[in-house]
């Protein structure tokens, strides 16, 4: 274990902003995890998995530890399912890929998302109409405040739309250091429910898909919409789509009809935040490096040298504009640091 000093930490963040950690260490076991802890107990601490959700708008002044945990493996399985454990320091992506060349299903929908499977709890990652919960167990976690092994079961997550109990009761208080999930391996629940995915397999003349037939569309959406992080700093959707109200929004839906929406329950609607943000003029518009996507109005963008607060003054130009043109509150799905 080697603490290192004034670490930049523009290669641990998809936004690639410049931004220095006090202090830098790369973990890669729970056992120097739980030493660690133990031996820093009044140091300030700050927990890096991917760094592919947050905009880092200053240095941070603490002890950043960078969850590096690698392997998978299957810990059980039936003729139906099996469970995989993947430690937290995984790259999300290549792990999906791992559970899709042995033929399991469930996360085919989220391939491509950036970022490490430690941090996809805590968002309830989801794409093109599944979400991590859907095939989550459970998720091993260190606390902080006494190195204590925790386990969460689905139900003790509180999974929400893009929430989960590590963003609110537990916020900072657990360490995820590995993820279970239940997968098929036949009967495979194929999930085409949403629109882009049935127009890549048509356009491909695909019938019936497989495993990777999905993962192949959605990979192809993603790319033609979502920049690369490695070509173009993102963190990919800035904001969470607003959920309201069916009485909040009729008077909206009067003044602008042509508005798009989703019906998610009896009460409630959720509007596309990028349809709003097109509409506002923003699409596109480049303020020095720091901008917002060409094909998907929801991402912000780093064209290089943007700082953390250049591009929280862009979110917050959006969100004004939004509020006054719409009287909607678009929230940030990112963590700002
Ligand atoms: N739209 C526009 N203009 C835009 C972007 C979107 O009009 O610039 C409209 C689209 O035409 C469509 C609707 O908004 O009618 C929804 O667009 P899309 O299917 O691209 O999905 P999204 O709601 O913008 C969400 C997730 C994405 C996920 C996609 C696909 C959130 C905050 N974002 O985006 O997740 O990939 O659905 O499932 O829920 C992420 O969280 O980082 C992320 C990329």
């Amino acid at each position: 274990m080697e603490i290192q000093h004034n670490f930049s930490l523009k290669n641990y963040n998809t936004f690639g902003i410049e931004a220095k950690a006090k202090q830098f260490i790369a973990i890669k076991s729970v056992t120097e995890l739980k030493t660690l802890l133990a031996t820093t107990q009044s140091v300030t601490k700050f927990i890096l998995g991917g760094g592919s959700n947050m905009l880092l708008t200053q240095d941070i002044d603490a002890l950043v530890i960078h969850i590096d945990l690698k392997g998978k493996k299957i810990i059980d399985e039936d003729e139906d399912f099996v469970w995989v454990e993947s430690q937290a320091g995984e790259n999300w992506h290549e792990f999906v890929l791992w559970t899709i060349n042995q033929d399991f299903g469930g996360l085919e929908n989220m391939s491509l998302i950036p970022g490490n499977v430690g941090t996809t709890p805590v968002q309830n990652i989801g794409a093109y109409g599944t979400e991590i919960k859907d095939c989550f167990v459970s998720c091993n976690t260190v606390a902080i405040a006494n190195q204590e092994s925790v386990a969460f079961n689905k139900e003790e997550c509180h999974f929400g739309y893009r929430e989960s109990i590590f963003k609110n009761n537990v916020k900072d208080q657990y360490i995820i250091t590995s993820v279970v999930f239940k997968l098929t391996k036949r009967n495979h629940k194929i999930n085409t429910s949403y629109g882009d995915i049935t127009g890549e397999l048509d356009r491909n003349n695909i019938t019936i898909p497989s495993l990777r037939d999905i993962s192949n569309a959605v990979i192809a959406i993603r790319q033609s919409k979502l920049p690369d992080p490695k070509e173009l700093g993102n963190s990919g959707s800035f904001f969470k789509n607003p959920i309201i109200s069916k009485s909040e929004f009729e008077p909206i839906h009067a003044k602008f009809p042509e508005m798009k929406y989703f019906e998610i329950s009896a009460t409630e609607v959720k509007v596309p935040a990028g349809w709003l943000i097109e509409q506002a003029g923003f699409k596109g518009k480049r303020f020095g490096d720091a901008g917002v996507h060409k094909n998907q109005a929801l991402v912000l963008v780093n064209y290089g040298n943007a700082t953390g607060q250049e591009i929280l003054d862009v979110s917050k130009e959006i969100q004004q504009t939004i509020f006054r043109t719409y009287g909607i509150h678009i929230e940030a799905e990112v963590n700002i640091i």
